[in-house]
């Protein structure tokens, strides 16, 4: 009820009076009198004026589970959602609540993980107050070989939020970093759970820096975040609802081939990598070529000089601009 009043109050300009929240939820004027002390409590200011009734004053960004649900328009991405002050990593959660049979669309938000988990094994620093980590549980029919696509469909979903939360012409780096004027501004760590040929579930965790911070020396070159280009506040709730309505929208249609056959065109006009020469790191070997998008297994093609083309498969292989990160 806590983010329904919240959402009913952020529409309106004026006072919303009590008589009509206590009417809209078929509860007693103490009960929303109540819920709107615990709103405050966790930072909300309220202004209360009798035969008025309640009006909500400008924000102060409140990044917490009834700010993310008053914003939520989904179906069923992150309507089942936890939020955590402080955590050891949103994926590690993410997947004990999937063993505890969590349903798909569970999400789960953190202001700060004390262990963030990145790709190969390395670390994603996740300090307080500054930053998005969430992880969004699935759990789809098809066959493992598919997953991995996964990771490109939620890159499509966070580029469209950051897009329209921001404004800011974010574009992808195949196959899942985001980027903002050649800077990475997101990652995203996908694990699974499977058996034989059964999914049992699949957690995708993403991590997407909002307010300028100090990066680690390893990152500082290459990392952003999104803040230094907006130079005015962004409401991290507003992004985690609209990540969850792109995704929504992307996976369905993802799931109607298990394929990214719907999407490939999307996906190609917001990367990056489009038409540039990329570096191949291949563990078989090294090699130069021209980007020239995705094919619908999510694979980058990239032309050689001879003029061959080759299909990189994303598991095996990272790619780099010549000069640079991108
Ligand atoms: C990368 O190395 O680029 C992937 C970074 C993924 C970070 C996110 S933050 C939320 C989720 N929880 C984690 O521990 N990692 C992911």
């Amino acid at each position: 009820m806590k983010a329904e009043i919240l959402a009913l109050l952020r529409e309106r300009a004026d006072y919303v009076s009590g008589q009509e929240l206590c009417g809209h939820f078929g509860v007693s004027r103490t009960a929303v009198w109540k819920a709107i002390n615990q709103l405050k409590k966790e930072g909300y200011r309220i202004k209360a004026v009798q035969n008025k009734g309640y009006h909500l004053l400008p924000e102060e960004a409140v990044f917490g589970k009834n700010e993310i649900e008053s914003r939520l328009q989904t179906k069923w991405a992150g309507r089942n959602l936890s939020f955590y002050e402080s955590i050891n990593s949103t994926n590690i959660r993410a997947k004990l609540e999937a063993e505890d049979g969590a349903p798909e669309g569970t999400l789960v938000v953190a202001d700060m993980q004390t262990a963030g988990r990145g790709r190969r094994g390395r670390g994603w620093e996740s300090p307080a107050g500054r930053n998005v980590y969430f992880t969004l549980v699935v759990k789809p029919s098809f066959a493992p070989d598919r997953a991995s696509m996964l990771t490109l469909v939620m890159a499509l979903a966070v580029n469209r939020a950051i897009r329209k939360v921001t404004g800011i012409s974010s574009a992808i780096k195949w196959p899942n970093d985001l980027v903002a004027e050649g800077r990475k501004v997101c990652g995203m760590l996908t694990e699974m759970s499977v058996e034989r040929d059964y999914i049992h579930y699949i957690v995708i965790g993403v991590g997407i820096n909002v307010a300028k911070q100090e990066f680690p020396e390893e990152i500082a070159g290459t990392a952003a975040a999104l803040e230094e280009f907006t130079g005015s506040p962004i409401n991290r709730a507003e992004l985690v609802a609209e990540v969850m309505s792109a995704f929504e929208e992307y996976y369905e249609t993802f799931c109607r081939t298990a394929d990214l056959s719907g999407l490939t065109q999307e996906y190609n006009e917001s990367l990056v990598n489009s038409g540039r020469t990329v570096r191949v790191l291949d563990p078989k070997g090294e090699f130069c070529g021209t980007a020239k998008g995705i094919n619908e297994l999510g694979e980058l093609l990239v032309e050689r000089e001879d003029g061959t083309t080759e299909a990189i498969y994303a598991g095996e292989v990272s790619v780099r601009g010549v000069y640079g990160y991108v």
